[in-house]
């Protein structure tokens, strides 16, 4: 009984240690994509066709399943928090989607989006620049960068739709060369 209890409690704590490695590597709070929102937010996604889509910090993969709503899309999620891409990797197998929807336990900075159609992110605004740099540099003209809340600095979005009654903003930027106003902005 006690090595129940005991393995119990050192599987609670890894867990806590690995959210609050999450956190302080990510300085972005585990903050779900409101459930009402997803709707709309899916509908885009199949509407602009995107087959490879990202989440940059998919949480627990709710959203995620939501944007590949369309079976011909396939998803990546990473997420730096090991309980939530372990829940996430759950979510993803009960949906049965495991062969078209990945969840990584990376760095969404450290992974590659060439091949991608559309990234997803809720994060906060200090890494926002960042995102949108490494999205311009990486992905091919005429992709989408879909942020709920947040805006990348200085960019001017190609569409921002007003979500649910709180009216909250996602802001659309599809990628052109020509969308970054100031490129000597430091991160
Ligand atoms: C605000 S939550 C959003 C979760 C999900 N995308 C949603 O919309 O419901 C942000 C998540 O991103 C993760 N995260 C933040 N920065 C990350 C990074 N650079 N790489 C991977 N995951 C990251 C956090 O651990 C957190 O779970």
């Amino acid at each position: 009984m006690w090595i129940v209890v005991v393995s119990l409690i050192l599987v609670v704590f890894f867990a806590l240690c690995s959210s609050l490695f999450a956190l302080m590597a990510t300085s972005v709070p585990v903050v779900r994509t409101p459930e009402k929102m997803l709707a709309e937010i899916s509908k885009l996604a199949a509407v602009q066709k995107s087959r490879i889509i990202v989440d940059a910090g998919c949480g627990d993969a709710r959203t995620l399943l939501a944007l590949c709503a369309t079976q011909a899309a396939c998803g990546r999620g990473y997420e730096l928090n090991g309980p939530l891409k372990v829940f996430a990797m759950f979510r993803v197998l009960l949906a049965g989607r495991r062969k078209s929807i990945k969840i990584y336990f990376r760095d969404f900075f450290r992974c590659e989006l060439e091949d991608v159609d559309l990234v997803y992110c809720f994060l906060m605004p200090a890494v926002m620049r960042r995102v949108g740099r490494k999205c311009l540099e990486e992905m091919r003209p005429g992709t989408r960068l879909v942020s709920y809340l947040w805006e990348v600095p200085d960019w001017e979005p190609t569409e921002t739709i007003k979500l649910g009654g709180r009216e909250d903003p996602l802001f659309i930027y599809v990628l052109e060369p020509e969308i970054k106003k100031d490129t000597n902005l430091p991160n």
